[in-house]
């Protein structure tokens, strides 16, 4: 780390995954542990930070010193998220956000009904977060991460996803075998849109958190 390098700067950072309600009682969830996300929240706190951290479903408890604002669905995380993107120099988007969200919501509990097969859940699409802020800029010069969990081709896959969201920095997890989901360590590449690659080692979600801060640090603007 480089000291207090985020000092004065206000970063906002998603973390956890999203519930897409179907019923009073069911939702569409994912695996997502929150742990990377509010890793970053606790080094950017220790490296001078003002830290807002958008928190969907996670089992961890609220990291001191930081301004949490829990949200259960995409649609809130994106409302949460914009309205602390405003004045945010850095906008890190480590939430495990639900592509799709069932097309209904039935107010009340979705009953089985003797002799009859249930209906099919119709799905649309959750809006894009990370490239509708990438492309919008809410504050000019800011900084915005992405994250890409991806099984095979890591690094072309990265590339590509990072030019389609349009993102500044894309840290690249390669999934499976005690990596990323629910694990406390992580392996990354983070890729920059200027082309940079860099590795990070397995280890702790808090060093590749600091290794994402050390990239942020000297692309923001002049304070
Ligand atoms: O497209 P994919 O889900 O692989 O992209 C992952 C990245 O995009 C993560 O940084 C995630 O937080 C963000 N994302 C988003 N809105 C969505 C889906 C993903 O901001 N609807």
């Amino acid at each position: 780390g480089l000291g207090r390098d985020l000092s004065g700067r206000h970063v906002v950072i998603s973390a956890g995954g999203t519930r897409e309600p179907l019923d009073p009682v069911r939702f569409l969830g994912n695996r997502s542990s929150g742990k990377q996300g509010y890793a970053l929240a606790r080094t950017a706190v220790a490296r001078g930070a003002r830290v807002t951290l958008v928190a969907g479903n996670s089992e961890l408890p609220d990291p001191a010193g930081v301004d949490v604002v829990h949200i259960g669905t995409a649609v809130q995380l994106r409302e949460a998220v914009l309205k602390a993107a405003a004045d945010a120099d850095a906008v890190v988007m480590a939430a495990a956000v639900a592509d799709f969200r069932p097309a209904a919501y039935a107010t009340g509990k979705i009953k089985k009904k003797d002799g009859q097969e249930p209906e099919p859940v119709a799905l649309v699409r959750n809006p894009d977060i990370l490239a509708e802020i990438s492309a919008d800029r809410p504050r000019p010069g800011q900084v915005i991460v992405g994250f890409a969990a991806e099984t095979d081709d890591v690094l072309a896959n990265g590339r590509a996803k990072l030019t389609r969201k349009g993102c500044d920095l894309l840290v690249v997890n390669e999934v499976g075998d005690h990596k990323a989901f629910g694990s406390a360590a992580n392996e990354a590449v983070i890729l920059a849109a200027d082309g940079a690659e860099t590795p990070v080692p397995y280890g702790p979600k808090e060093a590749l958190s600091d290794r994402i801060w050390d990239l942020v640090a000297p692309r923001l603007t002049a304070p």
